[in-house]
């Protein structure tokens, strides 16, 4: 029987400078969609995958994300003495079991896979695990990371969420070379990181979802920096493209949205204001009022 994926790395170290200056106090994790910090969404998506371990990689100035994750007994007294059930229902509901977070810091900004790399102490030698980006997140059904634990159980070799992405765009991107394809599953026969778009193998990306093998971690362990001056996870993804597990993309079904963008984020925030039943009328009739004027003003 395959080994269950039940650990997730979080690498949450970046310095999130596109959203500058808020990120000068409010690690970009702890932003919130409507009411909910991106961070939450990912912790909800890794939940509904089976995972029980959560592994944070973490920097100077991220103390407000551990935060997030303690009890708040003052707040929940308060919410109970004032019979406000419903809140607290939906405070609980963010509660982590004891003891199933942890939190490791990177003390240099050296890369994604350096990142990664910084967890090797809490991953066995013969256990896979899961690496989630919180800042892509991922609106799908099944949640995305359950579907490629699902399709890992049937491959077994390292597995990466991807996306077709417009060619102009190829070049901020991991990008698969496919050899065949079935299905949703995509079998990889090379990664490309930050391809101009005329080198560019396919118009197939790398999102921020990975199951990877411990063999990965012992190559990151060994790697050398790569594009940009860092460590790249793709790179030591890429090296096990030809061994005995292979290397797998997985076209998950769903929406994303770049939340390390301003613009993704805000696409995000006007998609998830939209699916609530208390908001999306007043939103509408807002977006509605803008374009009309804006169409006057032209
Ligand atoms: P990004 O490329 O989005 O970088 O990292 P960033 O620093 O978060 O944001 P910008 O580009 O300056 O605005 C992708 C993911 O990898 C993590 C980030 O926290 C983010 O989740 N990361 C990146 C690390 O944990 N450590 C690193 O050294 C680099």
């Amino acid at each position: 029987m395959r080994k269950k994926v039940t650990k997730a790395i979080f690498p949450v170290a970046g310095l999130g400078t596109r959203f500058l200056p808020a990120t000068k106090s409010v690690p970009k994790e702890i932003m919130t969609l409507v009411d909910r910090p991106l961070i939450q969404y990912a912790i909800d998506e890794a939940r509904a995958a089976g995972i029980e371990e959560f592994i944070f990689v973490t920097s100077r100035g991220k103390s407000a994300l551990e935060d997030y994750f303690d009890n708040a007994p003052q707040l929940e007294a308060e919410l109970r003495k004032k019979g406000k059930d419903d809140l607290l229902a939906l405070l609980k509901s963010t509660d982590m079991a004891s003891g199933a977070i942890a939190y490791i810091r990177q003390d240099k900004p050296l890369g994604l896979g350096h990142a990664v790399w910084c967890a090797r102490r809490l991953i066995a030698s013969d256990e896979p695990f899961a690496v989630i980006l919180p800042d892509d997140v991922i609106d799908g059904e099944p949640p995305c990371l359950k579907q490629m634990v699902d399709a890992y159980e049937a491959t077994g070799g390292s597995m990466v969420a991807a996306m077709e992405v417009p060619r102009d765009r190829i070049k901020s991107y991991g990008v698969l070379d496919c050899a065949s394809e079935d299905g949703a599953l995509v079998t990889v026969r090379g990664m490309v990181e930050k391809p101009a778009p005329e080198e560019a193998p396919s118009n197939l990306a790398v999102i921020g979802r990975y199951i990877l093998t411990p063999d990965v971690m012992t190559r990151l362990g060994n790697m050398k920096s790569g594009s940009g001056g860092e460590v790249q996870l793709t790179d030591a993804i890429a090296e096990e493209i030809g061994g005995p597990a292979g290397v797998y993309g997985y076209r998950f079904r769903g929406q994303r949205f770049d939340c390390g963008s301003k613009s993704g984020f805000l696409q995000a925030t006007v998609a998830f204001a939209l699916s609530r039943p208390e908001l999306r009328d007043d939103l509408l009739d807002y977006m509605r009022e803008q374009v009309a004027l804006d169409r006057a003003a032209q």
